[in-house]
């Protein structure tokens, strides 16, 4: 390979950035040039001054937040005392993607591309906005982009004389190989990677610590149809310590069933054993994986089996395929004019990378398994809020499509079916600092809005709080009925009584209209606006991420108009600078 001349830095929260730029990375390559590809934290951004053309590709989080993996360079681009020559010899490119049915819509995108001009940079071309709302998804907008980015990119850098475009339908070589042992070792993974008592420092994300579960039970009624559960670990010796408003990430597995059934398709012996070898001096292998490993670990740990694939999916897939009839419908679901198609077969029914492989038999029975790293994206952690140490709680992520199987959320479904009452179970985890810090100074109250499983981050801090003899803590809780998922009601009543807390609940399905934590919120207004206004309370939202921020947010701003006398835009104004001061935080989750 050419020396590296193109850098893709990407912030992802959900993989689709990450997915854009492997992708930019492999049309590079066909291009013949050199390209790294990077989250945005893992590179060094000092040298960002020696690059000579950076492409951005930023998916915008939650509230207009960066996705966690930039979070750092996030603030170290808007530190205040950078010259606004630093990056005056870089030409760039920003790709946002996000959704414009959230507020803050693609706010990380505009925001960087501005200070990149700021700072000296020149734009190769405009910025780029993939909007998830799009019937065709952000692909609509990405894809002309890129192709205007290529012609661009190919003018400063031509395709040496003596070589060639890799036209679409021929694979690049894997990024690793796999080397066959003949014989099993005798370690071969998954034991590896617990925290043991003299590893330095906490576990983290590379080095878990393998938590006992404790308990893993049903804490919805049985009339309702959800299941949700509290799942509680033991975290004894582990060197884990949090503050309220922590999370814990969890690294999921596969199932049993989908593991076996992976090998069958792919017709993998889960018990080989191999090493692998980057192809290219530069690519690290994924420390999360052991060496030498197993099959059965790779396909039960690391690789995410049961995810909805995306396009780079189909195209690799449409590369490898050596069955005529399949091949021919994998290029068309990699086409641009395929993705409507795509959309409808993939995406919406949410069908997963295995059940894609069992409809593609012939294609899947003969991936070499130097490409599985390739095809198939890692299993990410997922964050849970801490409800007390170390308990959190777990709604089991079940629904329906058109497809006949029902969909399961991964973590969530692998979580509710470990029973610690059946045998030892251990679970990978770790601990980060949360979206959710509480206020140092002992008097200021706290105003908690947390409905359904939302309430589990609050848990811990009002015990933190009570147990340090803190007043002023006010919760409001929300659920479906009374009986049936009033999580920690009991709880809530001892405070209650014992004067350490005001806890405000909406019962949403217990009359005929709908009552929801805002609905309260309104009717509280006096309260809420004297805490705010004139107590300094600081305002905390956790819970659900689909509209139930935004309504809580417009039912504050109506509070501050109703009480506080303040116009819409000063109301609007004045919870900007609740925001600012972080005097209103938000943790929410999809
Ligand atoms: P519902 O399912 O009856 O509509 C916890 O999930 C609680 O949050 C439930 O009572 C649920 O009510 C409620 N909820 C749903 N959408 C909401 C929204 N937009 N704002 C506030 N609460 C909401």
């Amino acid at each position: 390979m050419p020396s590296p001349q193109l850098l893709v830095l990407f912030g992802s929260q959900t993989g689709t950035a990450q997915d854009v730029s492997e992708r930019l990375g492999r049309e590079a390559r066909r291009r013949r040039l050199g390209c790294r590809v990077q989250a945005l934290d893992s590179y060094p951004v000092v040298n960002l001054i020696n690059e000579p053309l950076v492409i951005f590709v930023c998916a915008t989080a939650g509230q207009g937040d960066p996705p966690d993996n930039m979070k750092n360079f996030w603030k170290f681009i808007f530190r205040k005392n950078l010259p606004s020559t630093s990056l005056c010899r870089m030409d760039f490119a920003v790709l946002g993607l996000g959704d414009s049915s959230y507020a803050k819509y693609n706010f990380v995108a505009k925001k960087l591309h501005r200070r990149l001009l700021q700072l000296g940079g020149s734009a190769l071309l405009p910025l780029c906005l993939g909007d998830d709302q799009h019937e065709l998804g952000p692909d609509a907008a990405v894809d002309p982009w890129l192709r205007d980015l290529w012609e661009k990119v190919l003018e400063l850098y031509p395709v040496p004389q003596d070589l060639s475009v890799i036209p679409p339908g021929v694979p690049l070589p894997s990024k690793f190989t796999l080397h066959f042992l003949q014989e099993a070792p005798t370690m071969c993974s998954e034991e590896q990677g617990a925290a043991s008592p003299d590893s330095q420092g906490p576990p983290s994300e590379l080095q878990p610590f393998l938590a006992p579960m404790v308990t893993n039970q049903r804490v919805t009624g049985p009339l309702h149809f959800q299941d949700v559960r509290l799942i509680e670990f033991d975290i004894t010796g582990s060197g884990i310590s949090f503050a309220a408003g922590d999370v814990v990430l969890i690294q999921p597995s596969n199932s049993a069933a989908h593991v076996q059934q992976f090998c069958q398709v792919l017709g993998l012996n889960p018990d080989q054993c191999f090493t692998l070898q980057p192809r290219e001096p530069d690519v690290p292998c994924p420390l999360r994986l052991p060496q030498p490993c197993s099959m059965q670990h790779l396909v039960s740990q690391y690789l995410d089996i049961t995810s909805v694939p995306r396009r780079s999916f189909f195209e690799l897939l449409a590369c490898l395929s050596v069955h005529e009839v399949e091949r021919e419908k994998l290029l068309e679901f990699s086409s641009a004019r395929g993705q409507e198609e795509l959309h409808e077969y993939c995406s919406r029914p949410r069908r997963t990378i295995l059940e894609v492989l069992c409809d593609f038999p012939h294609t899947a029975g003969a991936i070499p398994p130097d490409y599985l790293l390739d095809l198939i994206p890692p299993i990410r952690p997922r964050a849970f809020s801490i409800a007390s140490s170390l308990l959190i709680l777990v709604a089991v992520v079940q629904y329906q499509t058109r497809l006949k199987e029902p969909r399961r959320g991964l973590c969530s479904s692998w979580l509710a079916s470990l029973d610690p009452g059946r045998g030892p179970v251990r679970v990978p985890l770790w601990v980060q600092p949360g979206g959710l810090a509480f206020p140092e100074t002992p008097d200021t109250p706290v105003i908690m809005v947390g409905p359904g499983t939302g309430v589990a981050p609050f848990r811990a801090a009002i015990q933190e709080r009570v147990a340090q003899g803190r007043t002023g803590n006010i919760l409001f809780f929300g659920c479906r009925w009374r009986d049936q998922d009033f999580y920690w009601e009991a709880e809530w009543q001892d405070l209650e009584r014992k004067g350490c807390l005001t806890l405000v609940t909406a019962f949403s399905r217990e009359q005929e209209r709908k009552v929801y934590v805002q609905h309260r919120l309104r009717e509280l207004g006096p309260l809420v606006w004297e805490l705010l206004d004139r107590q300094g309370a600081f305002f905390y939202l956790a819970g659900n991420a689909k509209s139930m921020p935004a309504d809580v947010s417009e039912a504050l701003t109506s509070v501050f108009q109703e009480e506080g006398g303040l116009s819409g835009p000063d109301a609007g104004a004045y919870l900007a600078r609740l925001q600012r001061m972080l005097r209103f935080q938000t943790e929410t989750w999809a």
